[in-house]
């Protein structure tokens, strides 16, 4: 649609523009009837479509009309394929046309810091290129369409506990290279058109209103133009956010905060500028997304197809003693409830109601394959049942292969709340381990979002990671199974052995401040660092067939930083099957004074090739693949040396070498060297992570804040709700608030969006439940009812009358 923007922005009055910069309910902008400016409408995302009849987000998650379920992120970056990405990217943007949807909410670019955060399956990758080049390819696919996406939680929020409150500390090299960088790149070559920013803080500033990141950055730095949303009630102070860079504030809060900036312009704290400058964004996605509803109802069965072929090429084979591919003659045994109702998508904000479902059990049916089935376990509740595991293991004995469905339940892992620790319900674990006490001829085939531990690894023969793998991904595990198509997918996080392996062990969760000692040293950078075994490393996957890597050739051996490099190596399939492989090139830095990875993921690519066959993998390297970020002139810095470039089949298989060496354009840049102040950087091989404080803040380059407890006297609306329960009256409101909010968003108690409010309830700050409730409870009550909680009785009854409506 075309519009004179500059015109309507002169027609507006100041209350109409202010009006535009926050939502009209969950899922609309606001229009403006007097100027014709129309809205638009938004929903999640990332894996499939989540469009609401309600205009408040309370009709339960799976409520929403019917999508198609893709695989969750976890299991499409394993791909490792960005063109199959932009195909599942078309067709999100498809089924947004025949919905009437401008933009999906999503790919999610967060690090995995942790494999405990319960979100984790909606994320791609412990590593920030790959993280790049997937969201890169989904954006790209779904805009083809004319259907806008949104990058989110910009930035740095890796955990769910606490995610609105608490604060993640990064040293400035840290979150250039890991948090910031996958956003960067697809923003920089997908250039979505929004971009969602989260709920925590950076720093000590909260990311809805950090100029630094929103526009210092973000616009200044990597040409971002689209709009900046607040991620649903991220708002704390609008008129900061608003000259932070952030447009709109998603849900509305009933024109709430549309009055502090219309306030701020008259009082002249805020200059119109920076208003009009945001609405000038506003009405450029809003006319952009005047897209006409394509009714496409053929749409959802070709959809469902690519969700399988997705799922095909997601799943990684982890262990395999020759008992895979399954022979169709042989005798079998499936086990597990799972093998009839997978765990297919993940719990939260990104539950899809699939438009087909399909389930292990019709892929044996469908294969023709004659099996004998038993449950095993119940589907919920992780207590092993001794006559359900006695009924699998008679249904196992004496058959020549037994396959046995588990993984993590819904309650397990869900937006809203991380895993305490990495367990399968001991009714999974236990029914394998009774399992292989009478057959070894076990396949574990594994439904979850995250790394799990396998103590049973050792006894099985083959195992199938399928994580969650949408709603055709079940049913396409038989292919794998039997190699109608051969495995391929490999890991984009590493498995740990356990979970206070992982770095960030010590410093996770529970805290309001949550410093992130372990700096760069995130997923396998520290694995490798520290030389710590791990259950598989990140880059990992088997195959039926097997490959052979040869002639890695560099199109240059000496190079200046600036020069383009060309990495080519000839891979041949070995094996027996026609299959694909996907070859990783790491860079390894020449030794410095400044703490470095071993090794860093810098390019990869697959290639199809029949049995025999021979072909060739070429991938790009530029100044970036050699680059660390320098603190001390604040940019990407590439040191003079010897640079190896791995070829490998993994994190830790690692093939082929060759050296280049590379030439600074800036060799007079002083190399930051934290060798003295802070050694532990240097010397990781210890047992656990433990980066003292001290040695952290030198390396950060500040003394950790103190972050007082909040208490009564002391509330105020950005504090949680948990915090308020001191005082009777405080007791009181929190109690009352609980009732109306289940009630609301959470009526079924046994549903997982019931789970996920119940687990976030408490961590809410006050100032939430005004978009909560859509501005019905207002900013003035609140207040009034905080001098209340803050034993100001008098005062409180006075302000609430003061500012009764
Ligand atoms: C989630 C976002 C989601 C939004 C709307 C938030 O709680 O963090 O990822 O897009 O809700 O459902």
């Amino acid at each position: 649609m075309d519009a004179n923007i500059e015109e309507i922005i002169k027609a507006m009055t100041l209350e109409e523009k202010a009006s535009l910069c926050s939502g009209m309910d969950f899922w609309h902008t606001k229009p403006v009837p007097r100027l014709n400016i129309p809205n638009i409408m938004v929903a999640d995302g990332p894996h499939g479509l989540r469009k609401q009849a309600s205009k408040s987000g309370a009709d339960g998650l799976g409520n929403s009309e019917k999508s198609t379920c893709f695989p969750t992120a976890s299991a499409t970056s394993c791909a490792f394929d960005p063109d199959l990405m932009y195909e599942m990217g078309q067709a999100l943007g498809e089924e947004c046309l025949d919905q009437g949807i401008s933009v999906i909410l999503g790919p999610g670019a967060n690090i995995k810091r942790s494999p405990v955060c319960g979100r984790n399956f909606e994320y791609i990758s412990e590593d920030p290129f790959v993280i790049g080049k997937i969201a890169g390819a989904l954006i790209s696919g779904v805009q083809s369409k004319h259907v806008g996406t949104s990058l989110k939680h910009f930035a740095a929020n890796n955990q769910e506990k606490a995610r609105m409150l608490c604060d993640s500390v990064i040293d400035e090299r840290a979150l250039r290279e890991i948090y910031l960088s996958g956003f960067e790149a697809a923003v920089r070559n997908a250039k979505p058109w929004t971009l969602m920013c989260s709920y925590n803080l950076l720093n000590g500033i909260y990311a809805s209103e950090h100029p630094r990141l929103l526009t210092e950055i973000l616009r200044k730095e990597w040409g971002f133009e689209g709009i900046v949303m607040s991620d649903w009630t991220a708002v704390c102070n609008r008129v900061k956010g608003l000259a932070a860079g952030l447009e709109l504030e998603m849900p509305g809060s009933g024109g709430e905060n549309d009055r502090f900036i219309i306030e701020a312009v008259k009082n002249g704290s805020l200059s119109e500028e920076i208003l009009d400058q945001a609405v000038r964004r506003l009405l450029t996605l809003i006319y952009k997304g005047q897209n006409e509803i394509v009714k496409d109802p053929s749409a959802y069965e070709r959809h469902n197809a690519l969700a399988r072929k997705i799922a095909l090429a997601s799943a990684v084979l982890l262990k395999n003693d020759g008992l895979l591919p399954a022979n169709p003659g042989q005798k079998v045994a499936v086990l597990g409830a799972f093998a009839k109702e997978a765990r297919y998508q993940g719990s939260g904000s990104s539950r899809i109601n699939p438009a087909y479902l399909s389930n292990a059990v019709d892929g044996f049916k469908n294969m023709g394959i004659d099996y004998a089935y038993a449950d095993g376990y119940k589907m919920s509740g992780g207590t092993p049942d001794e006559a359900m595991i006695h009924e699998a293991v008679e249904t196992a004995r004496g058959k020549e292969i037994v396959f046995i469905y588990a993984g993590l339940p819904d309650e397990y892992e869900s937006e809203g709340f991380d895993r305490d620790h990495m367990d399968l319900p001991d009714s999974h674990n236990q029914l394998i381990s009774e399992v292989v006490k009478v057959n070894p001829n076990v396949v574990v085939i594994l439904f979850c979002g995250s790394p799990v531990v396998m103590p049973w690894l050792p006894d099985v023969k083959s195992v199938l990671l399928s994580y969650l793998s949408g709603q055709a991904g079940a049913e396409a595990s038989v292919d794998l199974l039997y190699g109608k198509s051969v495995p391929c997918g490999k890991l984009t996080e590493t498995f740990p052995l356990c979970l206070s392996d992982n770095p960030s062990y010590t410093q996770f969760g529970d805290k309001k401040s949550v410093e992130y000692r372990e700096s760069i040293f995130v997923g396998y950078r520290y694995y490798d660092a520290a030389n710590k075994k791990v259950l598989f490393p990140f880059g990992f996957g088997l195959s039926y067939s097997s490959f052979v890597y040869k002639n890695l050739r560099l199109s240059a051996n000496e190079m200046l930083d600036s020069d383009p490099l060309t990495v080519t190596v000839d891979v041949q399939n070995t094996g027996n099957y026609d299959a694909k492989e996907i070859v990783q090139i790491y860079v390894q830095a020449p030794k410095s004074v400044l703490f470095k990875a071993p090794k860093e993921l810098k390019g990869f690519a697959k290639i199809d090739l029949k049995k025999g066959e021979t072909g060739t993998v070429t991938v790009q390297l530029d100044h970036r693949s050699f680059a660390y970020y320098n603190t001390n002139i604040h940019d990407w810095h590439v040191e003079s040396g010897i640079y190896t470039i791995l070829a490998g089949a993994s994190s830790k298989d690692i093939r082929l070498s060759a050296d280049v060496k590379i030439t600074s354009t800036r060799p007079d840049a002083k190399v930051p060297d934290y060798s003295v102040e802070s050694p532990a950087y240097y010397h990781l091989e210890s047992d656990n992570l433990m980066i003292p404080q001290n040695q952290f803040e030198a390396m950060y380059g500040a003394k950790m804040r103190i972050i007082e407890p909040v208490v009564k006297g002391k509330y105020n609306l950005d504090s949680a709700l948990f915090e308020l329960n001191h005082g009777i009256a405080g007791k009181f409101f929190v109690r009352h608030i609980h009732r109306r909010f289940m009630k609301k968003y959470a009526a079924d108690p046994r549903s997982d969006q019931s789970r996920m409010f119940e687990a976030q309830f408490d961590d809410m700050p006050v100032r939430t439940l005004v978009s909560f409730t859509n501005g019905t409870l207002r900013f003035d009550t609140l207040e009034g009812l905080l001098l209340i909680m803050n034993g100001h009785m008098c005062k409180g009854l006075m302000f609430l009358w003061k500012n009764r409506k």
